[in-house]
């Protein structure tokens, strides 16, 4: 029996329109949330006064077997089934009869059973994200500490700009995963929120205790509006909006990790287990997993933008086109997860070749503004010392010298030229701004990459992280309760 609500209806649907119209296959992956939902609903109800205990008994133990089929993978459903919720009701009533198994569905309606159930399975997902992204962080924070000494090219406008760390640019990217990881579990509050019992839009005339099916199935409260928990989809677009954030992130350190795979730079070597080859040109060594990294953002954004669209002009209450959120939301959640872990694998066996970042920091001016400051902190001002460096650099340019053999006259002469003015100037000025150590260790300002200021920054962040991870266990082990809370009360109710 595939059919138990179309008793209105004196033709089943068109075969075309059944399979066009069914979202069995999206909803696959929520068959043991729906199952759960109902058990916490039909319980509640019970407890309400609404369902005999022998009643309930029946409906559980159905409800159970068919877990245990599904788990089995004894269970198919065809398009026959507009979605799993009718599949599920209709089983349970071939299994104990319409008397009781049709008592399952009171007081509420598939609009709220659907909510509750991407709800639930958004949440395990989010957790899983988290996860992840708290274990990229901890990978990026092991390799900072390993170079907050490790030199490296600055780059604005894609010219060199100042002299940095690999340890430096490592902790710009653990901040923005911080700030991934706190968006996340802000928008797992907010997701938290049970919408069940709200039935189809205004409510139900049964006594029903949202509450306690908020208790069984790990929400912290309930979604209290029965229309905006039926009609609003603001959660899933804000989850598609904070992932694709993070997959933005990681797109662009993605990008920076392919240049610098290259031969021009060859700052990194991904591992092999991360590479791939090419079919005709045997040299290749290819960072292709990131720039499928890269590749794979545009599908998450994919996936916002449907979001999105699939509410604006949409009426207030539950329209059938919130079906399909399912479909991107799913593929947005397997993707961006898939995508922490791959970065973090590719980052934690990555080799550094510290040489060549080095090197590309040798006969470059990215000393410049450091020459100006040291300048500037005698008789010039700002604004002379930079007209003094840039003339400098020219002529350094001109004369095709570097900064390293920069004296204390190419300076003066400078300053006489532009200003008329006689200046102090050190004569191991070169060394004092352009040893690479040395000019970082002259850098002062808080965030700077003065190697003393990175470590603690890694280590304040490695904190930060140590409390962000209680935070998150806490919300498993309170899904873990009520998990645990729901088992025993069915339990309870079968013996
Ligand atoms: N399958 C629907 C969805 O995924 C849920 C059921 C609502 N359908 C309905 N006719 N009220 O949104």
């Amino acid at each position: 029996m595939s059919d138990i609500f179309r008793t209105r209806l004196a033709k089943e649907f068109d075969d075309r329109v059944a399979r066009y119209h069914t979202s069995t296959v999206e909803d696959l992956r929520m068959f043991e949330e729906d199952i759960d939902g109902t058990m916490a609903h039909d319980i509640m109800l019970h407890e309400q006064g609404i369902l005999e205990q022998e009643d309930l008994a029946l409906i559980l133990g159905a409800l159970q077997e068919i877990k245990e089929e599904w788990k089995a993978g004894k269970l198919t459903i065809g398009a026959e089934y507009e979605d799993i919720h009718p599949f599920i009701e209709a089983r349970v009533i071939e299994k104990i009869g319409i008397e009781v198994g049709g008592k399952l569905h009171a007081g509420r309606s598939r609009n709220d059973q659907v909510m509750v159930d991407m709800k639930m399975v958004s949440k395990k997902e989010l957790l899983a994200i988290a996860e992840n992204v708290l274990a990229l962080i901890k990978t990026l924070g092991e390799l900072a500490d390993k170079h907050t000494e490790t030199p490296m090219v600055a780059y604005t406008h894609g010219q060199q700009a100042q002299i940095t760390t690999y340890g430096h640019y490592l902790c710009a990217y653990i901040d923005q995963y911080m700030r991934d990881y706190k968006r996340i579990k802000q928008c797992y509050d907010r997701v938290n929120y049970n919408p069940l019992g709200s039935a189809a839009i205004a409510g139900t005339n049964f006594r029903i205790n949202r509450l306690r099916t908020a208790e069984l199935l790990g929400f912290d409260n309930i979604q209290t509006n029965s229309m905006d928990a039926v009609s609003s989809r603001d959660w899933a677009i804000e989850i598609n909006s904070v992932l694709s954030i993070l997959m933005a992130n990681m797109s662009r350190m993605a990008a920076d990790m392919v240049m610098w795979a290259g031969a021009e730079f060859q700052y990194i070597r991904l591992s092999d287990e991360y590479s791939s080859s090419s079919s005709i040109m045997p040299q290749k060594i290819n960072p292709s997993t990131l720039e499928l990294i890269r590749g794979k953002t545009a599908e998450v954004y994919g996936g916002l933008q449907e979001a999105l669209t699939m509410v604006k002009g949409l009426p207030t209450g539950y329209y059938q086109d919130l079906q399909q959120t399912k479909i991107t939301l799913w593929r947005v959640f397997d993707t961006t997860r898939t995508s922490v872990e791959v970065l973090n694998g590719a980052i934690a066996t990555l080799t550094v070749n510290e040489d060549k970042m080095l090197e590309q920091t040798k006969g470059s001016f990215i000393y410049a503004v450091q020459l100006a400051e040291v300048l500037a902190e005698e008789t010039l001002s700002f604004r002379e010392a930079y007209k003094v460096t840039a003339g400098v650099v020219n002529n350094l340019v001109a004369d095709g010298r570097t900064m390293e053999e920069l004296t204390a006259e190419d300076v003066q002469k400078v300053a006489k030229e532009l200003f008329d003015k006689d200046i102090k100037v050190s004569s191991s000025i070169a060394d004092k701004v352009s040893n690479p150590i040395k000019a970082l260790n002259n850098l002062r300002s808080p965030g700077s990459p003065h190697p003393a200021e990175t470590a603690m920054a890694v280590e304040n962040r490695m904190e930060l992280r140590e409390r962000y991870w209680k935070e998150f266990d806490f919300l498993k082990i309170k899904l873990v309760i009520a998990a645990d809370n729901l088992k025993n009360a069915i339990a309870r109710y079968t013996a």
